[in-house]
C-alpha cells in the first residue's frame, strides 16, 4: 500500500526561521567557545547542515549512528552504536544534534556514552520533540518544535528510507 503525505506541519520557510532562532540561542550560550557538533545519522543530517551554518564559533563536526532494538514501550531496550565518532571529545563542549526525540532511548544512551568519554559539557539540540512519547527523561537544551504523536517525514526524516529529501515536514498517513 502507498503511504500518503498528509498535512504539511512545517514549511521550508517555517523551518528556516526556527533554525535561525536556534542558532542564535546556541551562539549566545557558547559565545566564542569551540563546539564539537555530533550529528546523529541519518535523520539529523539535513538539520545539522542548516544549523551549523548559523553558528559563529569554531564547529568541529562528526557523525554517529545508533539503533535501538526491542519493544519501544519498554524503557530497558538496548542501544547499539553502528557508527562511532572519530573525534576525541575529552575536555570539549559537545552539542548533540537530533532530528526528533521520541521515546528518548537512543539519545539517553548516547548522552551517557559521550559523558563517559570525559566531555567538558554535553548539550542536546533537537529540531522536534514528541514529548508525550518520552520513556526516559532527557534534558533538552535547545528545542525547535514540540509536536503531537503523529508519524512525520521530510527534512531528513524517513519512512522506510523514503521522504528524507522533502524540504518540508509532513504527517504521513
Ligand atoms: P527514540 O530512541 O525513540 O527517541 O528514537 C528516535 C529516533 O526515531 C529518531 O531519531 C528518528 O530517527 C526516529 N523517529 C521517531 N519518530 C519519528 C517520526 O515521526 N518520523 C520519522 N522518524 C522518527
Ligand atoms: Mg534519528
Amino acid at each position: 500500500m502507498e503511504n500518503k503525505i498528509n498535512e504539511i506541519l512545517f514549511s521550508a520557510e517555517d523551518i528556516a526561521l526556527k533554525v535561525k532562532e536556534l542558532g542564535e540561542k546556541i551562539n549566545s550560550h557558547y559565545k566564542t567557545e569551540d563546539i564539537v557538533a555530533i550529528c546523529i545519522l541519518k535523520g539529523s543530517f539535513v538539520f545539522t547542515s542548516d544549523l551549523i551554518r548559523e553558528l559563529k564559533g569554531n564547529v568541529y563536526l562528526d557523525f554517529m549512528s545508533a539503533s535501538s532494538y526491542g519493544n519501544d514501550t519498554v524503557s530497558s531496550g538496548t542501544v547499539k552504536i553502528k557508527k562511532d565518532i572519530d573525534v576525541d571529545v575529552k575536555g570539549r563542549n559537545v552539542l548533540i544534534i537530533e532530528d526528533i526525540i521520541d521515546t528518548g532511548l537512543t539519545l539517553s544512551y548516547i548522552i551517557e556514552n559521550i559523558k563517559e568519554r570525559g566531555a567538558k559539557s554535553v548539550k542536546v539540540c533537537t529540531f522536534l520533540d514528541k514529548k508525550e512519547r518520552r520513556n526516559i527523561d532527557i534534558p533538552i537544551d535547545f528545542k525547535g518544535y514540540e509536536i503531537e504523536d503523529k508519524f512525520i517525514v521530510g527534512y531528513g526524516l524517513d519512512y522506510a528510507e523514503k521522504y528524507r529529501n522533502l524540504p518540508y515536514i509532513a504527517v504521513l498517513d
